[in-house]
């Protein structure tokens, strides 16, 4: 159990944003966490816990130990019933390494979450999500530690209260714990969610005759390729905002000045509007601006050219936001955590 001081964190952050930390650890276990929470340097700090670094943008050093989850690990815990298993992952893992696992061992249930960046820690704190599946549909539970006592506190699925990019770890419970491990729901017998529609328009160009776990996941994979780039070739933080949700009223009416908007029902009541339509109606997509910049196949998604500050990135978000918050009335909040 090494402390750095005043480390960079640029390798720890897909955003590759160079700030450092005014302590830096990793622990590969429950007992080398409480180990480094006891530690009287760390305890005089406030704490950042740190995955995959997928979902941060740091705009100053960060004056906090910042603790690296490395807790590795994944098992086959028990049989749920003949048709499902619960599988029990350590939180550092990579969360692809979770969706590969899954994939080898012919377990269904996350094939549509391939390649989404991340640890499988941070992955119930947002209730990651994509081609029509969410992490919620398959969670069971997961262990955390509560960093005021040190127990290990269990959460079943209610008590992390799940919504869009949410739970209770982003609200109420924010900064109370670590999660240590999460316990998934996978099937034996395999229920293929192929809806979205660029995963069966991949389907088909692959010419894919049988459906299958793998199949899927290597369409996600090929569609996420061609949209989203690579963190290790190109900074970025995935969609830096959420798509918001407005009323079905003002749906309509934005719909009669831009027949073209589309549009997804949440409820009877209310719409979500892709947020990438948005900021590209309002002329942002392919934007360079110096060192950061609007990606040019995404425009949800923001990206470091290399060498750009924290702030300049924030301060894009900010105009991005006043842009379509002038054109359409729509609120855009962020989706990454700015540090
Ligand atoms: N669109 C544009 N211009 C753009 C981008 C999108 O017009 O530059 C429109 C298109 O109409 C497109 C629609 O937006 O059909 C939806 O785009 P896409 O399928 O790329 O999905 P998204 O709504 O932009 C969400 C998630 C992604 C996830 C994809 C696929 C959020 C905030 N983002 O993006 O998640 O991979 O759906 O399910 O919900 C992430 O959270 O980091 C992330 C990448």
């Amino acid at each position: 159990m090494t402390i750095q001081r005043k480390a960079s964190l640029q390798p720890y952050n897909t955003f590759g944003i160079d700030a450092k930390a005014h302590l830096l650890a990793e622990f590969t276990s429950v007992d080398e966490l409480r180990a480094l929470l006891q530690n009287p340097e760390v305890q005089a700090l406030p704490k950042l816990i740190l995955g995959g670094g997928s979902n941060v943008l740091f705009t100053q050093n960060v004056e906090a130990a910042v603790l690296l989850n490395r807790i590795k690990g994944i098992t086959q815990t028990q049989e749920a019933d003949a048709k499902h298993v619960l599988v029990t992952s350590g939180s550092g893992e990579t969360w692809h390494d979770l969706v590969l696992y899954s994939l080898e061992h012919d377990l269904g249930g996350i094939e549509n979450l391939s390649l989404i960046p991340g640890t499988v820690g941070a992955a119930p704190l947002q209730n990651i999500g994509a081609y029509g599946v969410e992490l919620k549909d398959t969670f069971v539970s997961l262990e955390a530690l509560e960093m005021a006592t040190g127990e290990v506190v269990l959460f079943n699925k209610e008590q992390c209260g799940f919504g869009y990019r949410e739970s209770v770890f982003k609200k109420e419970a924010k900064g109370n714990y670590i999660v240590t491990s999460v316990t998934l729901r996978l099937t034996k017998e395999h229920t293929y969610n192929t809806t979205y529609g660029a995963i069966q328009d991949t389907l088909e160009q692959q010419q894919v005759k049988e459906l299958s776990l793998k199949a899927i996941s290597e369409a996600v994979c090929r569609i996420r390729r061609s949209k989203l780039p690579d963190p290790a070739q190109l900074g970025n933080a995935g969609s830096f905002f959420k798509n918001p949700e407005i009323s079905l009223a003002q749906f309509e009416i934005l719909k009669s000045q831009y027949p073209g908007i589309p549009g997804y029902p949440v409820n009877p009541e209310t719409m979500k509007v892709p947020a990438g339509w948005l900021i590209e109606q309002c002329g942002w997509k392919g934007k360079v601006l110096g060192r950061h910049g609007v990606h040019k196949d995404q425009a949800l998604v923001l990206v470091n050219y290399g060498g750009a500050a924290g702030n300049d990135v924030k301060a894009l978000a900010y105009e991005i936001i006043h842009s379509v918050q002038e054109k359409f009335g729509i609120s855009l909040t962020p989706e990454v955590n700015i540090i």
